[in-house]
């Protein structure tokens, strides 16, 4: 036999897909096995060279299709656990041997070592359909292994690495590449360091393509997400972009559309208000927000779920069906035009709710303090109307809530009923009578049914759907859906239930852009909603228990556009009057305090203020010169700004941006009492700031901590000379101590008090261990100082520093004023009024 020597690879891996056993062949080598071939006599000659064409053929074929490379960041998270590896591998699964040869990156910026383990871990969990043979099984997951790796992946070099590293690999086996996916499994701030280090060193060669995969959230509200969207513009091509929403890989959402086109005889004169009731599209969840509450916090449901899920379950049904539902263009044209169609929401087209033990999760998750109370929705009801000929005055419901008593989603649609029926129940016929209910309902997944499925009243038609892959739902006809046994309905569910993230992967690898959000798309939705969320800002929500104690509690009825819950909310429900938040609790309040501007509100305001504010300089600092450089101070009260700056504020130019210390304990930076080490796990592990920008305090020299002659004020004081002009920060953020302290400059305590040191070792008369601290020289070089005064307990100092001059041996805090720049004080109720 002929010696099928493969070529020795880059590191041992499996066969290129569709090759097998040829996997190192390549086209180059043909010729000369050709000529092997040609040695042979006679018809054994003929034999071997017909073979050797088609494997010519087959190896052209695989060159043809090419090399893919597949980049999972965010591979270690949440989703890519459970949902993205188990895609990806069902995505090999299914091209295996189809000609393409792959490569699985899962990238984040946890280490190599961390990285590979839990990586490993997940694939190890894999497992395939139930219809595929072990043995198989076993097959392809090892090669799938084998050909999934895990890169840290942080900085813009680490994209030029990986980059060389897969066109190494691909000239190495003389393989064409076919593209490369991008999957973004990240917070989305840290998307637009990503797409620019993609862009600028990490696309593929010419002739290859590149899909970058966005996930939600897309922006917080319309300008936010026209922002994201421009940014993200300005890297990729709209054609390189796929936003997922998973609900448009579910199999039954998927097939709404073709549903009113196979159907189109039938519903043609049904399809439109004067025989539609009304619509419901609704999502149930039993879980709660826990654990995820710092995400949840800053979208509540209606950003999580309404805007995007429940919207986009809502066109297929709304929109007028186009002549061709397989033109891209066509249905996206029509899908605009029916956002254009939507009445503009107000107040009162929605009731928002919130379970009971959400504010005390909140509490716990982001360590507020005890007078917290989160405004967030976990429930709403929206009530939609839609201004055209066909659909002038039929209510659309969309629902969504967690902890609610079961977990279910689906769309129904309800149609009118003036029938009268004369004889009694038990004679009427399913499939002829019309009294009983007549609707069509998208069953989306769960409930009791707990399998997807199209259900039509008998009294209806009998739809067609596609018979290769939708077959009749059989058995359990004692079970109830909607008000009636299922037996009244023809149910059809999918032959073969497919997850949605593996269909719309499919559909990434596939360049089959219809179950993606398109930019206009996108902003078309959140047009639409921002007045409401606008609107709802400071609505407090009804409290509920959770799951079937709810009871009817939540209930909602509508008149004109108009929805309210149908009881009032018992008292036991309500916390006590003076804790209940009110709308006017919730305002910012303007004043002075020693001179100085103060604004003062709850925490959660508070702190929301001083982000943006912090957020507000940063731009005017990196538009007016380039960068901004921020000194942080550590402690508890930050944190909550640190976790603000983290998840809600997508315009900082963190890039730009140079992050300083303003004290520091001496003790090692990976101790977790350093202030760095808050910084880090609060902000920086969130944020994309360059490491280089980032300038810990040298607290730790020589393997000694904070001595004076490894003169690590001074370095740090040189540090900022070299790169801050006129040493002078853009803004400084301070506390203040219960004992007037602020940085790490204590009361009778001279060092950094007075002199023109800018940076100083200090000694806090309540604990033994030195600090590093900016003097108050250097912070009052600052452009804007901003102290952030947080809690009951700084109530007194507050006072007492409100009548003071300055003084700062005695309260270092009353030294703060800026020579020339701006001071603003930043408090809470509690420390201002008490
Ligand atoms: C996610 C939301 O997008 O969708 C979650 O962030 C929600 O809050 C989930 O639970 C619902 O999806 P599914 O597929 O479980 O119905």
């Amino acid at each position: 036999m002929w010696d099928l020597v493969p070529q020795p690879g880059i590191e041992p891996g499996p066969p290129a897909l569709g090759a097998q056993s040829l996997n190192h062949w390549t086209t180059r080598d043909v010729p000369e096995r050709l000529n092997k071939c040609s040695r042979h006599p006679g018809l054994w000659k003929m034999l071997m060279v017909a073979v050797c064409v088609a494997l010519l053929g087959c190896l052209q074929a695989q060159e043809h299709q090419g090399h893919v490379s597949v980049i999972l960041l965010g591979a270690t998270g949440d989703l890519a656990r459970k949902y993205l590896w188990r895609g990806l591998f069902q995505l090999y699964l299914e091209e295996a041997g189809k000609g393409h040869s792959f490569r699985f990156h899962g990238a984040a910026l946890t280490s190599t070592e961390q990285g590979q383990e839990v990586i490993a871990k997940i694939l190890e969990s894999l497992s395939c359909p139930r219809d595929m043979a072990p043995s198989r099984c076993a097959e392809l997951k090892a090669q799938f292994q084998q050909l999934s790796e895990y890169r840290r992946l942080k900085m813009p070099e680490d994209y030029l690495a990986l980059s060389k590293d897969i066109e190494a690999r691909i000239q190495h086996e003389g393989l064409r590449e076919a593209g490369r996916i991008f999957y973004f499994s990240v917070p989305p701030f840290a998307y637009a360091d990503i797409a620019r280090s993609i862009n600028s060193s990490c696309r593929p060669g010419p002739g290859a393509w590149l899909r970058v995969v966005l996930e939600k959230p897309f922006g917080h509200d319309q300008r936010s997400a026209q922002q994201l969207a421009t940014e993200l513009g300005s890297f990729f091509q709209e054609e390189e972009m796929y936003r997922v929403d998973h609900y448009l890989g579910k199999q039954v959402v998927a097939q709404i559309l073709p549903f009113r086109d196979q159907n189109r005889k039938a519903l043609d004169g049904l399809w439109n208000r004067h025989h539609v009731e009304r619509v419901e599209v609704i999502l149930k969840e039993t879980v709660d927000a826990e654990g995820r509450i710092s995400f949840y916090e800053e979208y509540g449901v209606i950003r999580d779920v309404l805007q995007n899920h429940l919207t986009e379950v809502l066109m297929p049904v709304v929109m007028e069906l186009p002549v061709n539902i397989s033109s891209l263009e066509a249905v996206l044209e029509h899908k605009l035009q029916a956002f254009r169609a939507l009445r503009g929401l107000q107040r009162g087209s929605a009731v928002v709710g919130q379970y009971q033990a959400y504010s005390g999760q909140a509490r716990r998750e982001l360590q507020k303090p005890d007078s917290f109370h989160s405004l967030t929705p976990t429930f709403a009801g929206i009530l939609i109307h839609v201004d055209n000929l066909r659909w002038e005055g039929v209510p659309f419901i969309l629902m969504s809530g967690k902890a609610l008593d079961e977990r279910v989603s689906y769309v129904r649609i309800l149609f009118k009923n003036q029938a009268y029926c004369t004889q009694s129940e038990k004679n009427w016929v399913p499939a002829q009578s019309h009294c009983l209910p007549r609707q069509i309902v998208f069953h989306i997944g769960h409930g009791e049914l707990g399998s997807p499925a199209v259900l039509v009243s008998r009294n209806l038609f009998r739809p067609a759907l596609p018979s290769a892959s939708w077959k009749e739902v059989e058995g359990r006809p004692e079970l109830r859906l909607f008000g009636r046994p299922l037996s009244d309905y023809y149910a059809y569910s999918p032959v073969r239930e497919q997850d949605a993230y593996a269909t719309l992967i499919s559909h990434i690898f596939h360049g089959q852009k219809d179950a993606f959000i398109t930019t206009e798309n996108l902003l078309a939705s959140w047009g639409f909603w921002t007045p409401l969320l606008d609107s709802l800002a400071h609505e407090v929500p009804r409290l509920y228990p959770g799951g079937a104690e709810n009871g009817h509690l939540l209930d909602f009825e509508f008149s004109g556009s108009h929805l309210a819950f149908s009881q009032p909310p018992p008292e036991q429900l309500m916390p006590g009057l003076d804790s209940t938040p009110t709308p006017s609790d919730f305002q910012v309040l303007r004043g002075k305090y020693r001179e100085s501007p103060l604004i003062s509100a709850w925490p959660e305001e508070l702190i929301a203020r001083l982000a943006s504010d912090i957020e507000a300089a940063a731009v005017g600092a990196v538009q007016r010169f380039g960068e901004f450089h921020l000194a942080l101070s550590g402690g508890s009260s930050p944190v909550a700004l640190f976790q603000q700056l983290a998840t809600g504020h997508y315009g900082f130019p963190w890039a730009h941006t140079h992050l300083w210390l303003v004290d520091e304990r001496c003790v090692p930076l990976w101790d977790p009492e350093s202030n760095f080490q808050g910084l880090q796990a609060h902000l920086l592990q969130h944020v994309r700031v360059p490491h280089y920008n980032v300038h810990p305090m040298p607290v730790h020299r020589h393997r000694r901590l904070c001595a004076e002659e490894d003169q690590g004020a001074q370095a740090y004081a040189e540090e900022i000379s070299a790169l801050v002009t006129n040493s002078s920060f853009d803004l400084v953020l301070l506390g203040m101590g219960a004992d007037g302290h602020t940085a790490s400059l204590f009361p009778q305590s001279p060092a950094g008090l007075d002199g023109k040191q800018l940076v100083v070792l200090t000694t806090s008369p309540s604990s033994p261990r030195r600090r590093m601290s900016l003097s108050l020289a250097l912070i009052n070089r600052a452009r804007k100082v901003a102290v952030l005064v947080m809690g009951r307990m700084k109530r007194e100092i507050a006072v007492l520093v409100s009548r003071v001059g300055r003084e700062p041996q005695k309260w270092p805090i009353s030294g703060v004023l800026p020579d020339s720049g701006q001071l603003v004080w930043y408090m809470d109720y509690d420390a201002f009024l008490g």
